[in-house]
């Protein structure tokens, strides 16, 4: 294992990139395998209570379109990503308090009776709705901690709490939840050394999966006028998170691929073994725009579906069957 003044040189020195990757690479081999697992996203409302500075839903934002997809139309989504194949939903939204503890639970309900693990990525919540979620059926909860750089994170998160934000992560854990988290590697002020503390607090919290992406500005947000994060950047963090957390689950994220139009690929074989397709339709693509230039938002799940695919066994990966859960059951 490589301590923080470790993380940090390789962090700066990009002489041995090749070579970080390719440990990386090797290590998601002998631990998690070959098999690609595909996670399908049906993001279900871009309405958000929060300002996050970096975000094109934050509520401050008055061009966006909004929008909320009831029950049936996400069960409906559900239930063709699951005909297609997919063993893994990921329900994603704003925080958005129209779906209460009781809309969320009967949500949840209707797509556990399609047999398919689910994954919850809706934000901050009390205990007792983590619980009530959890005892609906959900099975994993993603959370980034964003950056673990207090102040940092004070500066972005108006009205927010980092404690708050860490007070989640340990309830979903003790609740039983395969817990998902991760970063944005690029933003403002961020520093290596603060990037280093992130792969470090992944550890410590015993994270079951990882998913880290490169900050990229949205025009209409307060850091319109940012530097993009850097992929190759966002790649280090992610590779090295691979040798921290050898038995994880760490997606290629949508971001990456947004940067470099092989990102996913690249990512994949550079210690990722998951992908998250979006599996709604054009109606709402286009609208839950976190940053711009999102990739797949004329696209439609058929096509996305056989787009990954295809490209995972062109570098001689395969699409796993399995609901894919974290080998981290340490
Ligand atoms: N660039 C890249 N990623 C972003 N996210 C939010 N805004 C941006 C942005 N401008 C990420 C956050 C959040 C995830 C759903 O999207 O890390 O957790
Ligand atoms: Fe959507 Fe390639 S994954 S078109």
């Amino acid at each position: 294992m490589l301590n923080k003044a470790q993380i940090i040189d390789i962090l700066k020195d990009n002489s041995i990139n090749e070579e970080l990757f390719q440990k990386a690479d090797k290590i998601r081999k002998e631990k998690v395998g070959d098999n690609v697992h595909l996670r399908g996203l049906i993001e279900f409302s871009n309405i958000c209570k929060r300002s996050c500075k970096y975000c094109g839903l934050r509520s401050a934002d008055k061009f966006i379109d909004r929008y909320r997809i009831l029950k049936d139309e996400i069960v409906k989504y559900a239930k063709h990503a699951v005909d297609m194949g997919y063993k893994t939903l990921v329900l994603q939204s704003g925080e958005d308090d129209y779906y209460t503890q009781e809309r969320m639970v009967d949500i949840i309900k209707g797509i556990k009776k399609l047999d398919v693990a689910l994954t919850l990525s809706i934000g901050e919540r009390s205990f007792e709705d983590y619980k009530a979620f959890k005892d609906a059926g959900a099975d994993r909860y993603l959370i980034r901690i964003e950056t673990t750089d207090r102040n940092l994170y004070k500066k972005l998160h108006p009205n927010m709490s980092f404690d708050n934000r860490i007070r989640c992560l340990k309830d979903l854990g003790t609740l039983g939840y395969e817990v998902g988290t991760g970063c944005l590697v690029g933003l403002p002020e961020q520093s290596v050394e603060s990037l280093a503390d992130d792969i470090l607090f992944f550890k410590e919290i015993n994270a079951d999966m990882v998913g880290i992406g490169p900050f990229i500005p949205h025009p209409h947000t307060p850091l319109k006028d940012a530097a993009t994060g850097s992929f190759t950047m966002a790649l280090k963090v992610m590779a090295l998170t691979r040798i921290m957390l050898p038995d994880i689950n760490i997606p290629a994220t949508t971001a990456m691929e947004t940067l470099n139009p092989n990102g996913r690929i690249i990512a994949l074989q550079s210690g990722a073994n998951v992908v998250m397709p979006n599996v709604t339709t054009t109606d709402y693509r286009a609208k839950y725009e976190i940053y711009p230039n999102k990739i797949c938002i004329t696209e439609n799940p058929d096509k996305c579906f056989n787009c990954i695919g295809a490209k995972i066994k062109s570098i001689g990966r395969n699409i796993s069957t399995t609901y894919g859960f974290s080998h981290n059951k340490g």
